[in-house]
This record gives structure tokens, C-alpha cells and sequence, in this order.
């Protein structure tokens, strides 16, 4: 029996068997706007709070001054975690962009994946995470450039993850308005377990938010596409409903 990580996000672990698998790593693609960074932000946060497992969240794009402020608004609390030793924030942002950073985990330029690993191997080694975000791989792919090499270098990310023994999700950003795409560079699925994708599409004349599981390796999930909602409390997946 597969053991399974509960994301804990209200409505979503019922549409695959109870969460995602323990040890694998999982794609998160949608548009700009779309609801990645919360979504993978609420894995890591109830990861502490619900299940007692730490986290790590790899922030490529957002710096973590930002990302603290912003997820402040559905109260949680990342600065408390960091002070417990329950989650380890990565500045992979400030130093691609040429500016200082007073953060504790930095990641080192130019951008190279084994220092990446390497960073996270330390943590582990204090934290013992459990969970891990890595937000966002496109920037990654956009730093590498060839999407075979990019492709080499995500599966390395993911298996020292799962090596590591953590459960890890990837975010990806799409183009709005590619509505069937997936992924960025076309690669980034195939060197994960899972695919999960969120919608922001505009209907006549507002957006809704919808949620698909893609792929999921192990798993005998909802093939349908359901609606969510960005709520003071974060995101709440309406399971039982669908959109087309
Ligand atoms: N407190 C809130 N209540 C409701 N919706 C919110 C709240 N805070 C943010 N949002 C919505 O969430 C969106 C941002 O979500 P998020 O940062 O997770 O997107 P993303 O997919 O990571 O985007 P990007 O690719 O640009 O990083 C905002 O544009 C807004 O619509
Ligand atoms: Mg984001």
C-alpha cells in the first residue's frame, strides 16, 4: 500500500485517493495569476501545522519578504515556522536580480543546480523536512535555456527530493491562452509523478478558477475538472462540482 501525503487543502485530497504519494514529486502548471503559489504555499503550511512534517519552500520568483506578506492575509504565519525550525525559505530571487539579501538561505549565482541540491542537503540536515515547494521551475528553465538539458536537470531536482524523502511540488507557469498546455517547455510532466493544472479562464464576462489532476502515477483519480476558490483561509476545491 502506497503511503499518501494529505495536502490537507479542503476538497482536493478526495479527487486522488487521499493526497499525493509519499517521496514523489508532483507538477503544479497554470497561468500567471492562477493560484500556484498558494496552492503550494497551503501544502507546506498544513504540512506543519496539521500533519507535524517541515517544509521547504524554494522561492525562484517572489522574494520571501513578499511571499511572508502575502500569505500573512490568510494567516499564516511563515516568520513563526522559521523560528521553530519547522520551515527553511530559500532566496533564490534576490541575487538573480543583483540585489542584497539578509535571508538566512541564499541560493548562490549564476544559477546551478547541484548548489541548489546542495542547499537543500544542508537544510535537511537541520530542519529534517518533510515537504518541499520548488516555486518556480520556469525560471529554471529559462536560466538553462535547452529544454533536453532543462529536462536532465529537473529530473535530478526531483529524485534528490524524493531522495531526501521529501514530497515535493514543482510550480510551472503557462501561457494564458495556451488552453491545452501544460507545461512551459513541453518536458517538465514527464520527470514528475503528477501533473496537477489550474484554470483561470474567463467566462462571459468573469474568470473562474478550476482545478485538474492530469496525471497521477499510483492513482485512481478524478478525471474531471473542478472549481476552486481563493477564500480568506486559502483555497477550497469543490470537489462534487465540475466545469467544462
Ligand atoms: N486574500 C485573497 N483572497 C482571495 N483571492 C486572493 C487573495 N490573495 C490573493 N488572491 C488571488 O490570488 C492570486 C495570486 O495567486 P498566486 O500568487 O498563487 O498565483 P500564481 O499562479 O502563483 O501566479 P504567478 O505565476 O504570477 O506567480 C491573485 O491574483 C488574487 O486573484
Ligand atoms: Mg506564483
Amino acid at each position: 500500500m502506497l503511503e499518501r501525503v494529505p495536502t490537507g487543502i479542503p476538497g482536493f485530497d478526495e479527487l486522488c485517493g487521499g493526497g499525493l504519494l509519499r517521496d514523489r514529486s508532483y507538477l503544479l502548471s497554470g497561468p500567471s495569476g492562477s493560484g500556484k503559489t498558494i496552492f503550494a504555499s497551503q501544502f507546506i503550511v498544513n504540512g506543519i501545522e496539521k500533519y507535524n512534517e517541515p517544509g521547504i519552500i524554494i522561492a525562484t520568483e517572489e522574494r520571501p519578504q513578499h511571499l511572508r506578506e502575502h500569505l500573512a492575509v490568510f494567516g499564516w504565519e511563515l516568520e513563526k515556522y522559521e523560528d521553530e525550525n519547522m520551515l527553511a525559505i530559500v532566496d533564490a530571487t534576490s541575487t538573480k536580480i543583483g540585489l542584497p539579501s539578509d535571508e538566512r538561505y541564499i541560493d548562490v549565482r549564476p544559477f546551478d543546480v547541484r548548489s541548489l541540491l546542495d542547499q537543500i542537503i544542508t537544510i535537511q540536515d537541520e530542519i529534517e523536512a518533510r515537504r518541499a515547494v520548488l516555486d518556480s521551475t520556469t525560471s529554471i528553465g529559462f536560466t538553462i535555456g535547452d529544454p533536453a538539458k532543462f529536462r536532465v536537470e529537473l529530473l535530478k531536482i526531483s529524485t534528490t527530493m524524493e531522495i531526501l524523502g521529501l514530497t515535493s511540488i514543482l510550480t510551472c507557469e503557462v501561457v494564458e491562452g495556451q488552453s491545452d498546455a501544460i507545461s512551459r517547455f513541453g518536458v517538465e510532466n514527464f520527470v514528475v509523478e503528477g501533473t496537477i493544472v489550474l484554470y483561470y479562464s474567463k467566462l462571459e464576462n468573469t474568470r473562474v478558477r478550476a482545478i485538474e489532476i492530469f496525471k497521477m502515477r499510483g492513482s485512481n483519480h478524478s478525471k474531471k475538472i473542478h472549481p476552486f476558490e481563493i477564500t480568506d483561509k486559502g483555497i477550497v476545491v469543490y470537489s462534487r462540482e465540475e466545469i467544462f
